[in-house]
């Protein structure tokens, strides 16, 4: 490691080659943040390899209304990382959707959930107006303090009568540009 070279993790948007960095991170996150959240038998189905297939697949397409960002320790590769999308025009429904968000429980409360989402919101309002949506599972406690720390406004909770699977909170901003507001780093 030369001078130059960050010591601090940072921000910057996914490459290909980020695929299995990414998909240890949510592998491992899904196992350290859903116990007792989640069945066990979902969190040891978890595997990398799958993951990664996934992974290499939405990193390879070229695409304009999708965007992914990651954490990067400078020592240990990707620590965190989240997803956005922008989904086909649908009668109801949010313009833009955050689907993941991952950080190793070894790199939480460093400020790197802010600063992913930071990065995300100004890529998406970049893209266009609109508001921005998210499901966390409700029992997600954590999750659910960080989304309200960075000005998401709980608008639904789905019961598991609802929809049949573990009950389910909606957080909501009303653009890209408001979640990049609040969640610009303190
Ligand atoms: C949600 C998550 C991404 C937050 O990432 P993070 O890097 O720890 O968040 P930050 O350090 O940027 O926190 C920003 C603020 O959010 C709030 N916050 C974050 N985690 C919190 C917690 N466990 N309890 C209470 N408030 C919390 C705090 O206000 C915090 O500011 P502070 O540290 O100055 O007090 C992270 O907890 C995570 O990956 N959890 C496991 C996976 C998960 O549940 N993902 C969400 C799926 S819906």
């Amino acid at each position: 490691m030369n001078a130059q070279t960050p010591i601090e993790p940072f921000v910057r948007p996914a490459i290909a080659d980020d695929a299995e960095g990414i998909a240890k991170v949510h592998v491992k996150s899904w196992q350290e943040a859903y116990v007792g959240l989640l069945p066990q038998a979902t969190l040891d189905r978890q595997s990398v390899p799958n993951r990664m297939r996934w992974w290499s697949g939405q990193l390879q397409e070229t695409r304009n209304d999708r965007w992914t960002f990651v954490a990067i320790d400078p020592v240990s590769g990707v620590v965190g990382f989240v997803g956005g999308t922008h989904p086909p025009r649908a009668m109801f429904g949010p313009t833009f959707k955050i689907p993941v968000l991952y950080v190793l429980q070894s790199h939480l409360r460093q400020g790197l959930g802010r600063k992913l989402v930071h990065a995300l919101g100004n890529a998406m309002a970049q893209f266009s107006p609109g508001d921005v949506a998210l499901w966390s599972l409700a029992s997600n406690m954590p999750a659910r303090a960080f989304y309200e720390a960075v000005g998401g406004r709980l608008f639904a909770v789905l019961t598991e009568r609802d929809h049949g699977r573990a009950p389910l909170a909606g957080y909501r901003w009303r653009s890209g540009a408001e979640l990049a507001e609040k969640s610009a780093p303190t």
